[in-house]
C-alpha cells in the first residue's frame, strides 16, 4: 500500500496527526464506526477517501450507546482484520480507543435528544441515541473532520446526527451513504455474525416486505396503514420473523404519518431468532 497508514490508541496521537495535516492545508474526513468492519463500512471510506485529503476511521464499540441488556461484551471485534481493511481503502489512521481513553470515570456532560428519538429504535432502546451522540461529538471534536459519513442503513442515527450537527453548530458536512446489501438483499451488518445458517436463509424477508411497500408506495399509495400493511403481510411469510416495528416516519419529527404526502421514512426493526436487524428506505429516495 502506498498510502501513510497507522492505527493509533490515544486522542493526543489523533490530535498532533490532523493539526499537521491542516497546516498543510488539507481536508479531513472521519469515518465513525464500531469495528467488525464489512462492505458497507468499506463504501463509507472509499466515499471519505475520494472526498477528503485525509481520512480517519474511528473503531471503539461504545459502551454508552447500549442498554444494561443489550449485546456490548458479545459485540463482535477483530481489530487486525478492520485495519487491514481501512488500510486497503485508502484511510490514513484508525483510531481505537480503550474506554478509559474515551471517557473520564467522573464524567457528568452527556447529549441528550428529544422528539426524534423518541420512535423507532429509540422507543425500544431507550439510552441509545443520547450515547451514539456523546461519542460522535467527542469524536467531533478530537478529529475536527471537514466531513463525516454515515450509512443510511441506520437510518435514525442518521437524521440525529444531522440534527445534532445543526443544534450544536458543528461546522461538519455530514455525508449520508447508501445501504450496501448482500446478494439476497440482506442489509450489510457487523450483526449479520450473529445469524445462524436457517437465520441467515430467513433474514433477507426484511428487505423483501420492504421492496413490497415500496412498489406499493410507486404505484401511488398514499396511505401509510397500507403500505405497513404490506410490508408485514411479507414479514408473516417468515416463521422466524418476530417484527417490533414496521414504522412510516416523518423526516423531521421521525414520528409515524398518516399519509405520504411529504417525504417519508419507511423503517423496521424484526428479530430473527435472538438477532435484531434493521432495514428502511427513503420515499422519496435521499440524495
Ligand atoms: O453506527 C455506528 O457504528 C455507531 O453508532 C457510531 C456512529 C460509530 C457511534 O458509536
Amino acid at each position: 500500500m502506498t498510502n501513510d497508514f497507522k492505527v493509533v490508541h490515544t486522542i493526543a496521537e489523533v490530535r498532533e496527526a490532523v493539526k499537521a495535516w491542516k497546516r498543510e492545508g488539507l481536508t479531513v474526513g472521519l469515518v465513525p464506526t464500531m469495528g467488525f468492519l464489512h462492505e458497507g463500512h468499506q463504501s463509507l471510506i472509499e466515499k471519505a477517501v475520494a472526498q477528503n485529503d485525509r481520512v480517519v476511521v474511528s473503531d471503539f464499540v461504545n459502551p454508552t450507546q447500549f442498554g444494561p441488556t443489550e449485546d456490548l461484551a458479545a459485540y463482535p471485534r477483530d481489530l487486525d482484520r478492520d485495519s487491514a481493511l481501512v488500510q486497503d481503502a485508502g484511510a490514513n489512521i484508525l483510531f481505537n480507543p480503550s474506554p478509559e481513553e474515551m471517557y473520564y470515570p467522573d464524567r457528568t456532560t452527556a447529549i441528550t435528544m428529544s422528539t426524534i428519538t423518541e420512535e423507532l429504535c429509540g422507543k425500544s432502546r431507550p439510552v441509545h441515541f443520547g450515547g451514539v451522540c456523546t461519542v460522535v461529538a467527542k469524536l467531533f471534536n478530537i478529529v475536527t473532520p471537514d466531513r463525516a459519513y454515515f450509512g443510511q442503513k441506520d437510518a435514525q442515527q442518521l437524521l440525529v446526527i444531522r440534527r445534532m450537527v445543526r443544534d450544536l453548530n458543528f461546522d461538519i458536512q455530514i455525508v449520508g451513504c447508501p445501504i450496501i446489501r448482500e446478494a439476497d438483499g440482506l442489509a450489510k451488518s457487523s450483526r449479520n455474525t450473529y445469524l445462524n445458517k436457517d437465520e441467515r436463509t430467513a433474514a433477507p424477508v426484511l428487505h423483501r416486505a420492504l421492496e413490497a411497500g415500496r412498489a406499493l408506495a410507486e404505484s401511488g399509495e398514499k396511505s401509510a396503514e397500507a403500505i405497513k400493511a404490506k410490508v408485514r403481510e411479507v414479514l408473516a411469510t417468515e416463521p422466524l420473523a418476530d417484527p417490533e416495528y414496521v414504522e412510516v416516519v416523518d423526516l423531521n419529527t421521525v414520528h409515524p404519518v398518516a399519509t405520504l404526502d411529504q417525504p417519508v421514512l419507511v423503517a423496521i426493526a424484526v428479530r430473527i431468532g435472538k438477532t435484531r436487524l434493521i432495514d428502511n428506505f427513503f420515499y422519496p429516495e435521499l440524495h
